[in-house]
């Protein structure tokens, strides 16, 4: 009955958050104050602007109208687009292509669903578009996870019913979207943390078409 998976980007396919991490760092610090790697985990799947809010509040930063707060998100994406320009397809998450590839072999229809601007970038640089039939990134969608507008847009491109989709998500916001779709949803991380997935994997080098028929 599943006839898509729909993937998240960054944490799912790639681990850019390292890089989203340096690059905000490096803005916070410039202002004068630090945020932890277990702040950074809340960033995850929060779209640029909502996570700069974000940073904000943890410096106590007020006083930013929303064309300084403009070019803040600009500067950080500058240093953030210099760092995934020299990115290769070796930082592929273990697994990944091979089991999309897994899916496209099976019959399935496979899209990406993320709120990143710098999308199609990434995916250029890891040689990865080929894999996909469908791409809705932060360019083309308005409202943020957990709506599931992302979602919705993808199983709309690939022409399937939201009830056959499974969604793979490393974020809680995008489990809440894609369960807001009436899509299953996979989490890729800890159970603790996303709780409300249909299941859980580390990985997607844990994951097999079997455990697709489970769902
Ligand atoms: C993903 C990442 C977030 C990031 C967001 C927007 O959801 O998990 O950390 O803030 O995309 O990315 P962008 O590339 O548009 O700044
Ligand atoms: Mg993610």
């Amino acid at each position: 009955n599943i006839k898509a998976c729909l993937f998240d980007l960054d944490g799912v396919i790639v681990d850019t958050a390292v890089y989203h991490y340096k690059a905000w760092k490096r803005l916070a610090n410039e202002m004068g104050f630090d945020f932890t790697e277990h702040q950074n985990e809340q960033l995850k799947g929060v779209s640029r602007m909502a996570s700069l809010e974000l940073i904000l509040g943890w410096g106590n930063v007020t006083n930013k109208t929303e064309a300084e707060k403009l070019e803040l998100a600009t500067r950080k994406n500058d240093w953030y687009t210099e760092m995934i320009g020299q990115m290769t397809p070796a930082e592929i998450l273990p697994g990944a292509r091979e089991f999309v590839q897994a899916c496209r072999d099976a019959g399935l229809k496979t899209a990406i669903g993320s709120a990143s601007k710098n999308t199609p970038t990434i995916l250029a640089k890891l040689e990865l578009l080929p894999l996909f039939d469908a791409v809705v990134d932060g360019n083309s969608v308005s409202i943020p996870k957990p709506d599931p507008e992302v979602f919705l847009k993808g199983a709309e491109e690939l022409n399937v019913e939201p009830s056959a989709c499974v969604v793979f998500e490393d974020a809680l916001a995008g489990i809440e979207a894609a369960i807001n779709g009436g899509m299953k949803t996979v989490g890729i991380g800890s159970p603790d943390m996303l709780t409300r997935a249909d299941m859980v994997v580390s990985g997607l080098d844990k994951m097999t078409l079997d455990i697709l028929d489970k769902l």
